[in-house]
């Protein structure tokens, strides 16, 4: 049976209605404009919403997202986390990585947010090495950058979670970057697509966590990593 999709008009509704975007937001995409960054790399105000409410299921104190851009998922994240609560965000660019940082202060959260400027493949060994010399595992990751490595930050994400955290994925049904390929098409064959679609699989077949995709905007997946479950 086929419902139809919602048009732009009902998805906007429900965008405003649970996450109206506030003024600090509106800045940080202004400025970000202003100095010449991407348009529309950010996760939309939707996402941001849905973000917090795993921030808030999952009580969430620590949260690991790769790639930062102009620091919007960030504060989503930040501002749904207690005061001693930390969001480590992994960034190769560096002059996008200071902006971040430079937003997130003025936002009132630059104590929350820790931007590193590195690649994320890179980031993974020592985000590892950290959790094995003490430090706590995350509530929540999330993936929003090197979409071609998905696959691989999957392999990575039970050393990265807590049982009962929560991955996140953005962009697993559909890109604007992908030049008009689409994810079912077998005739596509942008490496990202590929790479996700495995991904999908991985994550829907995959023993240790208990997974969907939330068919909202770009698609995000969403894993409830549940070691031991066997749902
Ligand atoms: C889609 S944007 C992130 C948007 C951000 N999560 C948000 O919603 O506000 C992807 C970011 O990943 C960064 N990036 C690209 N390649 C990277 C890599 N290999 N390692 C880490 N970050 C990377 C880009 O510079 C860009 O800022």
């Amino acid at each position: 049976m086929s419902y139809g999709g919602f048009s732009d008009d009902v998805i906007d509704y429900v965008r405003d209605l649970f996450a109206p975007e506030d003024d600090t937001f509106r800045k940080i995409t202004e400025a970000a404009h202003a100095v010449g960054m991407p348009l529309d790399w950010e996760i939309s105000p939707d996402i941001g919403r849905l973000f917090q409410m795993f921030c808030a299921m999952t009580d969430a104190k620590r949260v690991l997202e790769f790639g930062t851009f102009a620091g919007h998922s960030a504060l989503w994240f930040s501002r749904a986390l207690p005061e001693n609560g930390k969001v480590v965000s992994i960034e190769l660019n560096p002059v996008y990585a200071d902006f971040a940082r430079g937003q997130l202060a003025m936002a009132g959260v630059g104590e929350k947010v820790e931007v590193r400027t590195i690649g994320a493949r890179e980031a993974l060994q020592p985000l590892v090495d950290e959790i094995a010399a003490g430090a706590e595992r995350y509530d929540i990751v999330f993936l929003d950058t090197e979409k071609a490595f998905y696959p691989l930050f999957l392999d990575w994400a039970p050393r990265l979670l807590r049982p009962g955290g929560v991955l996140l994925a953005d962009n697993v049904l559909r890109s604007g970057s992908w030049k008009g390929q689409t994810l079912l098409d077998p005739n596509s064959d942008d490496a990202r697509i590929i790479a996700i679609r495995q991904f999908n699989r991985m994550l829907a077949e995959h023993p240790d966590f208990v997974s969907t995709i939330v068919p909202m905007r770009a698609g995000v997946a969403v894993g409830v990593y549940s070691p031991d479950k066997n749902m």
